[in-house]
């Protein structure tokens, strides 16, 4: 028997309180509660016609939309790097499963990480956060826990980066991004790059992995967060141009 979700036991307290009159700001999940965008709103209601099974990847008008959204976003991509899940958390998790190798995670990190790890049958090497801000493990423990990993017999294959951060809020400083892909460079580890929360940063752009690790980082996104579609379920991710980022989409 697994213990329940961390995530979940805190909605179910949640709903319990509300239920017993009290008024609770729910911070339990990452969800805005905003109205759905009127452009958004016409184009999911125009959607309900296309009713049947599509393209595993997703349609090729969403693949060029999302290729043409992270281009905007100055990182070039065709659609046949964009794969399409729904939401990003099974694309995680599909990923995990196509990259293999045990799973390394900074610490604290989102709850569904190592719970992933665990369904696949991966250890996890969990490294802690620097003080400056969370999503990213300290680079000088993650070279020290991955020499010890390696010597204790884990096989440590991909690293889950989060930019901007859950639980944390914070977002890591391009130095240390760029410190831990050199680690994660020398050590052969691919990185999933989980920016879920990139759209809801309000001081710049975050620096997300891809640009100093491009050619075995995949980006997870999609639109739960800043659109506020998380019942929806649209997720997707960019995987690098190259051999290694076909495998992925193939896998
Ligand atoms: C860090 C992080 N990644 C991924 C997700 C899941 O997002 P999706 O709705 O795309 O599955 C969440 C949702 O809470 C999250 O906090």
């Amino acid at each position: 028997m697994t213990s329940p979700s961390a995530t979940l036991a805190i909605d179910e307290a949640v709903q319990a309180r509300r239920e017993a009159g009290h008024d609770v700001l729910h911070l339990g999940f990452g969800e805005a509660g905003v109205p759905v965008a009127p452009g958004l709103a016409e184009a999911l209601t125009d959607a309900h016609l296309r009713s049947g099974y599509g393209p595993v990847a997703g349609s090729p008008q969403a693949r060029a939309a999302a290729a043409g959204w992270f281009t905007r976003r100055g990182l070039s991509t065709e659609p046949g790097q964009i794969l399409f899940a729904p939401g990003s958390k099974p694309l995680l998790f599909a990923l995990l499963a196509a990259i293999g190798g045990d799973v390394v995670l900074p610490r604290p990190s989102w709850v569904s990480y190592a719970a992933q790890a665990a369904l696949l049958g991966r250890r996890v090497v969990s490294v802690p956060v620097p003080a400056e801000a969370g999503g990213i493990p300290d680079p000088g423990l993650l070279e020290q826990a991955l020499r010890q990993a390696d010597a204790g017999g884990a096989r440590p294959g991909v690293l889950v980066l989060t930019v901007p951060d859950n639980p944390t809020g914070t977002i890591a400083p391009a130095e240390q991004v760029e410190a831990v892909c050199a680690v994660a460079d020398r050590h052969g580890l691919a990185v999933i790059s989980d920016e879920i929360y990139a759209e809801l940063s309000h001081r710049g752009t975050a620096s997300s992995p891809v640009r100093y690790l491009a050619e075995r980082t995949v980006v997870t996104t999609g639109l739960s967060k800043s659109l506020a579609l998380g019942g929806w379920r649209i997720g997707f991710a960019r995987t690098p141009a190259g051999v290694w980022g076909g495998d992925c989409t193939r896998s």
